[in-house]
């Protein structure tokens, strides 16, 4: 079955290229490469032995999305393309709501003209804000979000779910991610991120490679039990293989409108401060950080619970934290320049 990625180039889409592989689908991968880098290919080439067609395309551009779909006949189209950056929404919201959702509303139009039934969409944990009750279930309801970033990926499901209602032959399934962290264990392909990262991670791995000074820990005074935030971390690849799930999930579906939304997180929460113990006890590597104050916006403690997806999609995380950190930090030391 064929597949179109959109930003297959990227994180999360190019290790889920490499498990739609291991799993016997075709991808074709999109990007139009705003926040990505074509190196990421030759490592997918060299984990895959295959070289799948990509091609520079931007999915707000309708013709060409159209002319794509004239010349490949895709089953299936998995959407990751999109801004993802928390504070730069807030600078700029109207280049996140223009990018994220034009792209979106694109995609779908030329997917009914083309009678492409089956979808998967990159939605995030942030559509539940701070939950009232942990661990948050996908009946947890969603609050108004805490960014336009955030706000673009509730509008989205909510597009998704009223299109799939009205147009009998679609199916569409939105994958709630926490956060994902680390890297394809042969370290040929990871996280690249533009500029100063803003997720914890990298900032972590880039700190200890040397190239930042110090990671500031954003509070300590939250009410945890080290007063660092928790969250559920969640290897790449774990994720990746969600969407293998899902589309597999999406072809059993005879109902011509099956509309679903899953959690996809380990159903464990850890506090940031124990990330980084983690991360220095699993490379044997000193990190330098400090605590400073709050991150604004951020949520104080989120965590999956995992049930309906592991019960209906027949998805379970395999890879702990550690692994995680061990691969992130194994794929930092392959980009690291050498001084
Ligand atoms: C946020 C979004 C998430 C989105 C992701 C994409 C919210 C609630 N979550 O995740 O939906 O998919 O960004 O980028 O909007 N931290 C530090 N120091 C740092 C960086 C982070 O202490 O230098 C802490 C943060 O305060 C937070 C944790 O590490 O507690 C994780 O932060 P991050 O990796 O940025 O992800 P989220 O904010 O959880």
């Amino acid at each position: 079955m064929k597949i179109l990625v959109t930003g297959g180039v990227g994180f999360i889409g190019s290790h889920t290229v490499v498990e739609l592989d291991k799993a016997g689908f075709e991808p074709v991968i999109i990007d139009n490469l705003y926040n990505s880098d074509l190196e990421v290919l030759k490592g997918i080439k060299q984990i895959t032995g295959k070289d799948f067609p990509f091609y520079n395309i931007d999915c707000n551009d309708i013709e060409k999305i159209r002319s794509l779909f004239e010349k490949e006949k895709f089953d299936g189209v998995i959407h990751f393309a999109a801004y993802k950056a928390v504070g730069e929404s807030v600078d700029k919201p109207l280049d996140y709501y223009e990018n994220n959702l034009i792209s979106l509303l694109v995609l779908l139009r030329v997917m009914k003209e083309f009678n492409v039934k089956n979808f998967v969409f990159s939605s995030s944990c942030t559509v539940y804000g701070q939950p009232d009750k942990l661990p948050v279930t996908e009946l947890t309801p969603r609050k108004p979000a805490t960014s336009p970033y955030g706000n673009t990926k509730a509008i989205a499901e909510d597009i998704i779910r009223d299109h799939v209602y009205s147009a009998p032959g679609i199916k569409a399934i939105c994958l709630r991610y926490f956060n994902p962290i680390g890297a394809h264990e042969s370290a040929l392909i990871g996280e690249l991120p533009n500029g100063v990262p803003s997720n914890l991670v990298p900032f972590i791995t880039q700190t200890a490679a040397g190239l930042r000074e110090s990671l500031t820990v954003f509070g300590d005074d939250y009410d945890t039990p080290d007063g660092t935030c928790i969250r559920d971390f969640i290897h790449v690849l774990d994720l990746a293989n969600a969407h293998v799930k899902a589309l597999e999930l999406l072809n059993e579906k005879q109902d011509s409108d099956y509309y679903d939304v899953f959690n996809v997180g380990t159903g464990e929460g850890y506090t940031v401060l124990e990330l980084i113990n983690t991360f220095q006890e699993v490379n044997g590597v000193k990190l330098n950080y400090t605590i400073g104050p709050r991150r604004e916006g951020d949520v104080e403690k989120i965590y999956a619970q995992s049930d309906k997806v592991n019960n209906i999609m027949k998805w379970k995380a395999e890879k702990t934290m550690a692994e995680a950190l061990r691969d992130a930090w194994n794929w930092q030391l392959k980009i690291t320049p050498k001084k």
